[in-house]
């Protein structure tokens, strides 16, 4: 990981190899830049009447070879006008100018972005950095090829008394930004290499302070009657897995169950997927990979909660003894479920996770996270989760949890106008809706039936949780979406 620094001297003594520097739209000179010297004034101001470069928010230029300092490179910056600045604005132009470093080849940079006026400004910088430089290359055999030259960012400060706090926002920067990126790493490691066992295996490396883990294999969720879980995994020769992770700090007063949906590969088992739609179903273990990521962030923070991971996790295959639509399942809450379609597996291997954290762990709230409909993906497309819950209070802390961490949510009805969409001749409930339409909210119906008392909402990160092209500080496939989300939740609860 790159290392994050302050440097508390003059801008003239920097050894670094890039120094960016924050412009504003509606700023007609830059006092910065005139601390660099009237070359860089100059050049600016001809930048500008040229409309070259007009500081909008995330565009940035690359200034080279000029003046009397010691960086190579000096990066202007825009970030907008200066009223309309807020965080996630911040951390997209951070990305972007990140970027625009790393094609420098610079192996280290100075940034003044951190002299901005937002809240807790040094964090939201530090995070943007981290998020940015982000790629995933475990696989490729010229290790590195995408790798970061960076190695150093110093970020300028001149208030010798305020930096012991501001390193406070550092550290908490690193081990958010260390815990999404370990999330994309699980979302993006292969299902060849990537399955049940393996989900709990990682989480077993969270055993001790504080931490309990309990894996629950095949035989034991047979004992325990979680024959939704088994249902699912029971076409794939990988056995299917329901992991815990409790961590309970002493003095603990609240308690959050994050539960995630753990299919490490969906090739809708017998309602077999089109090719084109089977592709990127590695994702479909992204809200175990929050889960795991949260309660592990958790626990590095020492935060004050008791936050519990739950991980249903299987492989939805289809085989000889892979589950079949007309299959009525007994679930874990005694409930059965008719099958309409296997390839609505995560709502079945969630309904025995939810049930299961209600009954055994008995939190103040639930939070489950699931990679769960397509029809999620045409409703909100790319940049928003969907949040259902009746709980309002919830509701609304997660909707400022998500506008603060730029992990944003948008909410849908859980009303009971939609109940009878997924109701079984022969069964209690089934795990289709007879309509084809409003796919994501029937399917939080869904969930609903196996949540009886509890405060709870669901996140529907199918279009969040992996992406075709990257956004800013988000890379191309898994982006880690609900981790900051609830980590920003958690402080606040
Ligand atoms: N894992 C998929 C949902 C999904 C789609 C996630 C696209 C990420 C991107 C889920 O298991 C699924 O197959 N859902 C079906 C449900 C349908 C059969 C009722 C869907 O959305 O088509
Ligand atoms: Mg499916
Ligand atoms: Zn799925």
């Amino acid at each position: 990981m790159i290392k994050i620094n302050f440097f508390p001297q003059n801008l003239h003594d920097a050894k670094v190899d890039a120094i960016l520097i924050p412009c504003f739209e509606d700023e007609k000179t830059n006092q910065y830049l005139s601390l660099l010297g009237s070359e860089f004034i100059d050049e600016y101001q001809r930048l500008c009447k040229s409309k070259s470069f007009e500081a909008k928010a995330a565009k940035v230029h690359v200034l080279s070879s000029l003046g009397k300092i010691n960086a190579s490179s000096v990066i202007l910056v825009g970030l907008g006008k200066a009223k309309d600045l807020y965080c996630e604005r911040l951390r997209r132009s951070v990305a972007v100018a990140h970027k625009a470093a790393k094609q420098t080849k610079a192996s280290s940079y100075l940034s003044l972005l951190n002299q901005v006026e937002i809240p807790d400004v040094t964090f939201t910088v530090a995070e943007a950095i981290l998020l940015a430089d982000y790629s995933f290359d475990n696989y490729k055999s010229k290790n590195g090829n995408g790798k970061s030259k960076i190695k150093n960012v110093f970020l300028w400060n001149n208030d010798a008394k305020a930096i012991p706090e501001k390193r406070k926002e550092i550290k908490r920067a690193e081990v958010v930004a260390r815990f999404t990126n370990y999330a994309r790493n699980l979302v993006n490691t292969p299902p060849n290499d990537l399955y049940p066992e393996v989900l709990a295996k990682e989480a077993r490396k969270l055993k001790g302070k504080g931490c309990k883990v309990t894996v629950f294999d095949e035989k034991a969720l047979k004992r325990m009657g979680c024959n939704a879980i088994l249902a699912v995994g029971n076409g794939s020769s990988r056995k299917p897995r329901l992991i815990v992770v409790d961590y309970h700090p002493k003095g603990a007063k609240k308690s959050l169950a994050v539960v995630g949906k753990g299919i490490t590969f969906d090739s809708g088992g017998l309602n077999i997927k089109p090719g084109s739609y089977m592709e990127t179903m590695k994702c479909d273990m992204s809200g175990a990979a929050v889960a795991l990521s949260v309660v592990s962030a958790a626990k590095a923070l020492g935060v004050k909660h008791r936050v519990i991971a739950v991980v249903a996790s299987a492989e939805n295959m289809p085989s000889a003894f892979a589950y079949r639509p007309d299959d009525i399942i007994k679930t874990y809450s005694g409930k059965t479920i008719e099958i309409g379609n296997t390839d609505a597996e995560g709502r079945v291997v969630l309904s025995d996770a939810l049930a299961f954290t209600e009954k055994n762990i008995k939190p103040d709230q639930i939070i489950d996270l699931a990679t769960l409909t397509g029809a999620c993906v045409v409703a909100l497309g790319y940049w928003t989760t969907g949040l259902m819950t009746t709980n309002d209070e919830m509701a609304t802390m997660l909707s400022q949890a998500g506008e603060r961490s730029g992990d944003r949510v948008w909410r849908l009805p859980l009303w009971e106008d939609y109940k009878d969409t997924m109701k079984s001749d022969i069964a209690d409930v089934k795990n289709i809706s007879k309509c084809r339409d409003s796919g994501t909210i029937t399917a939080g119906i869904f969930l609903q039936h196996f949540v009886k008392n509890t405060p709870w909402a669901h996140l529907d990160i199918a279009g969040t949780a992996f992406l075709k092209e990257a956004q800013y500080y988000k890379p191309k496939g898994g982006t880690g979406a609900g981790v900051r989300l609830l980590l920003e939740y958690i402080d606040a609860m």
